[in-house]
């Protein structure tokens, strides 16, 4: 069974090819980075556009390299929610058009459930069940995954995301966007100890996340010093990473113990980050990734996603729909949205 998947839920037109036998074997990614990096962050109509341009040309592509032709596919899935609507939107209709006109089933995807589930496409598997650290842009949460669709949030942001957090403090320091790989970068030549920034709602108990009064202390430290040299900047990356990078592993570590689970799944384009990586290797738990790749968005996880959903008969009306707002708790078991 062949499942292309489409991903334009932000700034990322990704498509790929899933084989049931074969994997990945095919897969291309645009990013928009270049289109938004003078805005500081994401233009939702300028995004859209973008997917519209790139969308079908990159499917043409994709189904090339794989020597595949349109007919070889089974069915084709799309990221139908959480993220921008303008740029969900040509994703969905582009994709339950393309189905409709193959005569295959269209499958929508979760954004967030695909990140959780690329980490099935590293060589090292876990098994159900585990917890897994989603951590991107626009989400950061701790999940309880018991089996395929079934996820409890065990703790969640309150406010801005940890990629939110990253990006807004890059923006502070006049770094690019997106911010996570800029201040990872800058934050090698950090100083440790020089600066040091809270690790939010780690002093009382439960798993939620509050990442937004980082941005306040970052703020004051920057306009604590006039002279804001490569130095000192590169001294507030390490310590927002760290503190970021802390605050993520004790909640992890709360979140594993609580539940007596010993497998951890990081997912999400924070995920991505090495000093997160090597952090999590002090638990006492087994920890697993998507590739580097895959952390990020891409389509490889929504053709993954949308293969595990279709091998289990679960497929989306004729109808073209998102939600920009979609808890990972109330995925539908049928496949609707
Ligand atoms: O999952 P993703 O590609 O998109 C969303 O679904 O939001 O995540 C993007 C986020 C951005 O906030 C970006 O700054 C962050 O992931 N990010 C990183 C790294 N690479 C990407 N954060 C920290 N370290 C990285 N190496
Ligand atoms: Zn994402």
């Amino acid at each position: 069974m062949r499942v292309l998947g489409v991903e334009t839920s932000c700034d990322e037109t990704g498509i790929a090819v899933y084989d049931t036998t074969e994997g990945i074997v095919g897969q291309h990614i645009y990013s928009q980075v270049e289109l938004h990096a003078k805005y500081g962050g994401v233009v939702p109509e300028l995004a859209s556009r973008d997917h519209i341009r790139k969308t079908l040309p990159l499917i043409g592509q994709t189904i090339a390299d794989s020597d595949l032709s349109m007919n070889d596919l089974d069915g084709v899935a799309y990221t139908a929610g959480p993220g921008l609507t303008p740029a969900l939107l040509v994703g969905a209709t582009l994709a339950r058009a393309l189905a409709w006109s193959l005569d295959v089933p269209a499958i929508a995807v979760h954004h967030m459930e695909a990140h959780l589930l690329a980490t099935l496409l590293s060589p090292s598997k876990p098994q159900f069940p585990f917890i897994s650290l989603l951590v991107s842009g626009g989400h950061t949460m701790l999940v309880k995954a018991t089996d395929f669709g079934e996820y409890e949030i065990l703790g969640e942001s309150l406010d801005d995301a940890a990629g939110e957090a990253f990006d807004k403090t890059a923006k502070l320091l006049d770094l690019g966007y997106p911010g996570g790989p800029e201040i990872a970068r800058l934050a090698q030549q950090g100083t440790p100890g020089v600066f040091t920034f809270p690790r939010p709602m780690t002093d009382r108990p439960g798993l939620d996340f509050s990442f937004s009064g980082l941005k306040t202390a970052v703020q004051s430290a920057v306009k604590e010093r006039s002279d804001l040299t490569e130095q000192t900047r590169a001294d507030i990356a390490f310590a927002l990473e760290d503190a970021i990078v802390s605050t993520l592993y004790i909640k992890c570590r709360r979140a594993l113990e609580a539940h007596d689970i010993h497998q951890l799944v990081l997912a999400g384009g924070v995920a991505a980050n090495q000093k997160l990586r090597e952090r999590m290797n002090d638990l006492n738990a087994d920890v697993h990734y998507p590739p580097i790749a895959l952390c990020t968005d891409n389509g490889a996880m929504i053709a993954y996603a949308g293969h595990e959903r279709l091998i289990r008969g679960m497929s989306t009306d004729l109808v073209i729909d998102c939600r920009a707002r979609w808890s990972i708790e109330a995925i539908n078991r049928t496949g609707s949205i």
